[in-house]
């Protein structure tokens, strides 16, 4: 069997949680590839609401393995408040839910150094889910962190006395000094607490599984604009959040891959700092935000809102390979009496339909123009009950793009899903 993978197209909160959560039924495992904490991933069913942060979509669905792959950063005290959140009996969860001994621990001090980097930018701020992630990652690209599969071996409070002095001297360079007492025995309690989770060397895992005809779904976070390689560096995240780092993440070969699926919002939406090129600062962006109810999963923030950006769409289903594409999130343009798409940006007085490297030099915006709809779109469930505006503007993104899209999202609901 090939993994299939599924992943953000455009700057995160695209409604990955929501469709990984819809497609679980079809597999029998699915396994976070990256990110951490700064994730929100929303599920709703049975007019109730989950957020999840680290564990993987398919959690509510009984029978299907859930596997936190090596590419995460876990900080065991989200792990734990999750976990106790969820609603399922702790010993399900337990069944259900397998961690990768190699995902790197996101420590208090991680946090910390967070929020006095962040600090120390001032106006040129990240504007990060101050959830450590940074940090972290830093952590293990200089060879420095700690594993889940450290929380077992006997010299474990020696390697994290030796990391915590090496962040504590940093803190000091930042001039942010806090006592750790409280923190840490948080973080120590919800260590143990993690330790009676099944850890595993989810790269075996998932071979053994593939070979035995498992199906198996890629869940990814953030989404590609964030990416630390082809996002808007610097204002991205740290970890690769393109389809390559599935296999990073989860150590599954390129060669084992299957499906892409890739999904975008039918407009645009960014939180924290950074370039936005269709961003609207009027009351279209507004209206986005209330019908779309865009705050952030995770921080609560207000998400930036504009049109959808086509080159930007292009360049992620290109660096992706993108072999599907879902739009979520129609039902929040309906009532727009015109809906407009970014087609090309102006470059030094050039019309050009590449990302160019650095998006500040985007000098204007040329649009598309086409008519909205009207009326409250959630309760239908067939292709062709929708608009015949809504299916123009689908059929014109699928023209463009090359790519079928297979499934429109209608509401937040994990019923208000129409497949193609
Ligand atoms: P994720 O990070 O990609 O999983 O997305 P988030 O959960 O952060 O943000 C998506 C938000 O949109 C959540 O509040 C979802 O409940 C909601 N949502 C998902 N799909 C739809 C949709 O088709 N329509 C509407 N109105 N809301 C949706
Ligand atoms: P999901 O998985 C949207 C953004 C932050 C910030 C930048 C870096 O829910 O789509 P970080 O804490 O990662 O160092 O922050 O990335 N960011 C997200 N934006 N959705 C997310 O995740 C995000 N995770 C991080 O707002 O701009
Ligand atoms: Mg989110």
């Amino acid at each position: 069997m090939k993994i299939d993978i599924l992943l953000g197209l455009q700057w995160g909160d695209e409604g990955k949680g929501k469709i990984v959560d819809a497609l679980a039924p079809e597999y029998d495992i699915v396994a976070r590839f990256q990110g951490g904490p700064n994730a929100g991933h929303t599920i709703e069913f049975n007019n109730t609401k989950h957020v999840l942060h680290l564990i993987p979509s398919g959690i509510f669905h009984e029978g299907k393995i859930n596997v936190i792959g090596n590419g995460l950063v876990l900080d065991p005290v989200v792990f734990r408040h999750e976990v106790e959140s969820l609603g399922i009996d702790i010993s399900k969860v337990i069944e259900r839910l397998l961690i990768s001994v190699r995902a790197h621990l996101i420590l208090p001090t991680h946090k910390l150094l967070d929020a006095a980097h962040e600090t120390s930018l001032g106006d040129s701020k990240i504007g990060s889910t101050l959830r450590g992630i940074g940090p972290a990652y830093t952590d293990k690209a200089a060879r420095n962190g700690m594993r889940v599969g450290d929380l077992f071996r006997k010299d474990f409070a020696d390697l994290y006395k030796a990391l915590v002095s090496e962040h504590l001297r940093m803190l000091k360079g930042y001039g942010h000094i806090q006592s750790l007492k409280e923190l840490e025995e948080e973080w120590f309690d919800a260590a143990a607490y993690l330790k009676q989770f099944k850890t595993i060397n989810a790269d075996y895992f998932l071979d053994r599984s593939l070979k035995q005809g498992s199906r198996v779904l890629a869940e990814g976070a953030q989404g590609t604009m964030l990416d630390i390689d082809f996002g808007t560096y610097p204002y991205v995240t740290s970890s690769n959040t393109v389809a390559a780092g599935a296999c990073t993440g989860l150590g599954v070969a390129p060669s084992r891959t299957g499906e892409v699926f890739g999904i975008f919002k039918a407009y645009c939406t960014r939180v924290g700092s950074g370039p936005f090129p269709t961003e609207l600062n009027d009351e279209y962006g507004q209206m986005m935000r209330d019908l779309g109810n865009e705050y952030g999963a995770t921080t609560g923030r207000p998400r930036r809102c504009g049109w959808l950006d086509l080159p930007a769409l292009k360049y992620a289903i290109m660096v992706n390979g993108v072999t599907r594409l879902f739009m979520m999130k129609a039902d929040v343009l309906s009532g727009f009496s015109e809906i407009k798409v970014c087609t090309s940006y102006t470059v030094n007085g050039t019309e050009v339909t590449e990302l160019p490297y650095c998006l500040a030099d985007i000098e204007s915006l040329n649009y598309r123009t086409m008519p909205g709809w009207k009326g409250d779109i959630k309760v239908f469930q067939k292709w062709d009950e929708l608009p015949a505006e809504l299916r123009n503007y689908i059929e014109y993104i699928e023209k463009e793009t090359g790519v079928p899209i297979t499934i429109v999202s209608v509401g937040p609901d994990r019923s208000a899903t129409i497949y193609r």
